[in-house]
């Protein structure tokens, strides 16, 4: 990637000032742990290339070299509880939509808890650890992938995911891309941090599919109610009891 055109086009204070491009690496999350352990700093990890790529659960994330960003980030957890990373995530996914809404036509949506779907299929994935520093102190360590452009998927993957290539049918500025994501999760964070979680989710629920869809949640059945303060998934399921879900993955019912 162009790096001086990415650091041109930079306007945030401090996330992706300090940024380490890789070609190659296991994982941009893994390298950023691996950073963190080192020495405590907000950072970026991105690499053109991952091995070993990881998705939620013990998915893999696919993504062809040069194509696409994959990136990780660090975000000071200090005064955050661990019940707190899925509002986290959930601004991320705030932000992810904000910096790619002014650029695409298609349907953009958030796939609760915080995968962003264009016209229906999966454009973008996003994973958050909490991991400690040396003097123990928490982070966010954030991974994200977003498929920029990538025009052929392997059959498993073929109908669940997208581009941007594929789905605006144009090609697309990486360096601009990452610049105005990093922008918007800076200032999204900085929401939470001064404790405006209440607009941000607002936003979030604005920005979201499934309401009042039938769906299941890790196998169980039920109708998606609403996000709960804390960014949960609230499920009404079939015998009436409303439940709030903090982690899972949500499958459409037919
Ligand atoms: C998901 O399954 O939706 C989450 C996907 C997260 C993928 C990104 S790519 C950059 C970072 N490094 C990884 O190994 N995974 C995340």
């Amino acid at each position: 990637m162009r790096w001086d055109r990415f650091r041109s086009l930079l306007r945030t204070r401090r996330l992706g000032r300090d940024l380490r491009p890789l070609e190659t690496v296991d994982s941009t999350s893994e390298e950023l742990k691996r950073l963190l352990a080192q020495e405590p700093a907000v950072l970026v990890v991105v690499a053109d290339r991952q091995t070993a790529g990881r998705g939620r659960g013990a998915n893999a994330w696919f993504s062809p070299p040069g194509e696409n960003l994959t990136f990780s980030l660090s975000i000071e957890a200090t005064g955050m509880e661990e019940k707190e990373i899925p509002l986290v995530s959930a601004a991320a996914a705030v932000a992810l939509h904000r910096a790619l809404s002014p650029l695409v036509s298609g349907v953009l949506t958030i796939k609760w808890p915080n995968d962003i779907y264009l016209n229906g299929r999966k454009l973008a994935g996003i994973l958050s650890e909490i991991v400690r520093d040396a003097a123990g102190a928490p982070w966010v360590v954030m991974g994200i992938g977003l498929n920029v452009g990538t025009q052929t998927f392997p059959p498993e993957l073929a109908g669940k995911a997208t581009s941007l290539r594929i789905e605006e049918g144009r090609t697309f500025d990486r360096e601009e891309l990452l610049a105005t994501i990093l922008d918007e999760i800076e200032a999204a964070a900085a929401r939470i941090m001064s404790g405006e979680k209440a607009g941000l989710l607002d936003e979030y629920r604005g920005r979201c599919s499934l309401w009042g869809r039938r769906v299941s949640v890790d196998g169980i059945p039920g109708t998606m109610e609403g996000i709960s303060p804390r960014g949960g998934l609230l499920l009404r399921l079939e015998g009436g009891e409303l439940r709030e879900i903090l982690a899972g993955s949500v499958e459409l019912e037919p």
